[in-house]
């Protein structure tokens, strides 16, 4: 029965459809099939329409079949940006952070992402596999089939690379599948305090070069910030890892508007993410140049920010993707749930918008919506079935997660009837 599954009878089957980003207003463009079915054969969709219209071929020795009478079924979901491999937790910043303390701060002080970067390298390759996995579990029981994950509390060699390696393990031994992105830029580490045109030299010299050449990864990000990465160092590292072959993205305008939405658009990175601060000019321009405007409304929500302008993004034309950006500090969360509530209630997305920001635009923010991201015959078979009858359950149940089955690669992998 190798990847082979038929889904009928779902109450409705969900989808956005085709192999690119949805801009602009094809966003809100769902197909619902009543009464749906899909195939898969051999991990791959073979045919998504009507339970009427199943082919004969679908016989049950060959087919696992699952009714999915009163459920809904969607695409796996895409989490297109998190930092899920990480050592320690900073379960005290949050308090620090009820009191007042600004995420800035936090970080002047030493604490922050430099406080995981020492948890992080004297984490063991085994540790960090170990609690990687754990994290994808549960993401996975989110209905979450894809994701990106970054390094960035090495901001060392070694660690960097470790980092890289407990994903490629991961990538090699869950279901989920793994985009693989070179943070080596996201802090200052303490050793190079004060010399931070130094750091970003040794960075660019010697673990970009070796990330590139060993292909321990598939993106090159920088945190472009006030207080960081200035935009001109950012491009200077950004444009050595294109010439490198690495893809881009960038965490650009998170904390204040500095300009990295611009930059991520002058160099045609693949995505753009936070934007909290984006401009009205960098929101122009990423329609233009047609990056992926990925949003966290999660982490503005925990660090008590303004969220992005998701609502006018779209209105502009923008392809917008949701994800997580789960990490130990800004935002320790990996709720699809709640993600979706946020996104809808407060960044003003449709419901319709929501989905297609966390299936093809999330796939096209990692640059594989030509084999995730939507039920189009020859994609992967990865599927979420849903508890209730219609996606709009998803947001409508809030902060409560209503999957019930996520099939990857068109085999079972969770069921929350089994667990
Ligand atoms: O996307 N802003 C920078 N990086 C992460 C936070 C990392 C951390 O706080 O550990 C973010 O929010
Ligand atoms: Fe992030």
């Amino acid at each position: 029965m190798n990847g082979n599954i038929i889904i009928k009878n779902a109450a409705e089957v969900v989808t956005p459809s085709g192999f690119k980003a949805k801009k602009g207003r094809e966003m809100a463009e769902l197909t619902v099939i009543h009464d749906g079915a899909v195939v898969m054969e051999k991990g791959l969709i073979a045919m998504v329409g009507r339970t009427s219209e199943l082919p004969e071929h679908s016989d049950p020795k060959t087919f696992n079949t699952i009714d999915a009478r009163g459920k809904a079924v969607l695409p796996g979901f895409v989490d297109s940006h998190t930092h899920f491999i990480f050592g320690g937790y900073r379960a005290e910043e949050f308090s620090w952070r009820l009191n007042g303390m600004g995420y800035m701060d936090i970080m002047a002080r030493g604490g922050g992402i430099v406080s995981t970067v020492s948890a992080t390298r004297e984490a063991s390759l085994a540790e960090l596999v170990d609690s990687g996995r754990k994290r994808l579990d549960s993401m996975l029981s989110f209905g979450v089939t894809t994701v990106e994950g970054k390094s960035g509390y090495g901001l060392d060699r070694d660690t960097e690379i470790r980092q890289l390696e407990a994903m490629a393990e991961l990538e090699r031994t869950h279901p989920v599948d793994i985009a693989k992105t070179f943070l080596g830029a996201h802090a200052v580490p303490l050793e190079y305090k004060g010399r931070t045109e130094e750091f970003l030299n040794f960075i660019q010299e010697t673990v970009l070069e070796e990330v590139a050449e060993e292909r321990l990864a598939e993106f090159c990000d920088i945190f472009c910030e006030k207080d960081v990465f200035s935009v001109d160092q950012s491009r200077r590292l950004l444009l050595r890892a294109r010439e490198l072959g690495l893809k881009l993205t960038l965490h650009a305008d998170e904390i204040v508007q500095l300009g990295g939405t611009e930059l991520a658009a002058e160099l045609g990175a693949v995505s753009a993410d936070h934007l909290l601060h984006a401009s009205d000019q960098g929101i122009k321009d990423l329609a233009d140049a047609g990056v992926v405007a990925t949003l966290l409304p999660l982490t503005a929500f925990s660090l008590r920010e303004p969220y992005a302008r998701g609502r006018s993004m779209i209105d502009h034309n923008c392809a917008v993707a949701l994800a997580t950006d789960l990490n130990p500090g800004s935002c320790f969360s990996e709720s699809i749930p709640l993600l979706f509530a946020l996104a809808t209630l407060y960044m003003g997305l449709a419901v319709e918008e929501a989905v297609t920001a966390l299936t093809i635009n999330g796939a096209a923010a990692i640059d594989r919506a030509d084999t995730v991201g939507s039920l189009d015959v020859g994609k992967k078979g990865d599927v979420v079935i849903l508890e209730f009858p219609s996606y709009r359950f998803i947001p409508y149940h809030i902060g409560v997660n209503t999957v019930e089955k996520v099939i990857k690669n068109g085999l079972l992998v969770f069921d929350k009837s089994k667990v």
